[in-house]
């Protein structure tokens, strides 16, 4: 795989968090303000969708931050305030798939939606703005200033880590 082809593929990933973040959305929609039969099917909607996004995000995570950010980094210094935001959006995530995952065993518990519906849509919010933000932000800037010895790096690094 050349380098290049490696922001291809986080950016085919990105398309498809984009589709599930529209799932996501839609079973938010479903779960408020109808039946509670309606609530709990959309529920575990959300539930099944947890599992997926959460799946994919970390797989998607580990490679920007096991080799994509590292090589952004390494050659492109002045972007490393950009990265750390980024990287802190990561941990904001994991922080709230989280607390999504316990208010999600509490409704199996009690039927209570307490945060549930509200914390799913920050999720959906956050997520969408993170991913857009790298393809404005960071993206472009890399298509520009990395060289064939600077792709040829970033296969290196993507090849020995074993996020492939
Ligand atoms: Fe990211
Ligand atoms: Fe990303």
């Amino acid at each position: 795989m050349h380098g290049k082809e490696i922001l291809d593929t986080l950016l085919r990933e990105h398309q498809g968090l984009r589709q599930h973040l529209e799932e996501w959305e839609a079973a938010l929609r479903q779960a408020t303000g109808s039946s509670y039969g309606q609530c709990q099917q959309a529920v575990s909607v959300l539930r099944d969708l947890c599992q997926v996004f959460e799946h994919e995000l970390r797989h998607h995570i580990r490679e920007e931050e096991t080799v994509f950010y590292p090589a952004v980094e390494y050659r492109l210094p002045r972007l490393r305030a950009l990265l750390g935001e980024l990287r802190h959006e990561h941990d904001v995530f994991r922080q709230a798939f989280e607390e999504f995952r316990r208010e999600l065993l509490h409704f199996n518990a009690t039927g209570e939606l307490r945060r549930l519906l509200p914390l799913g849509r920050e999720l959906v919010g956050l997520l969408r703005q993170h991913v857009d933000r790298e393809e404005r932000e960071l993206h472009p800037i890399v298509l520009h200033e990395f060289g064939e010895e600077d792709w040829r790096e970033l296969r290196r690094l993507y090849v020995d880590s074993e996020v492939a």
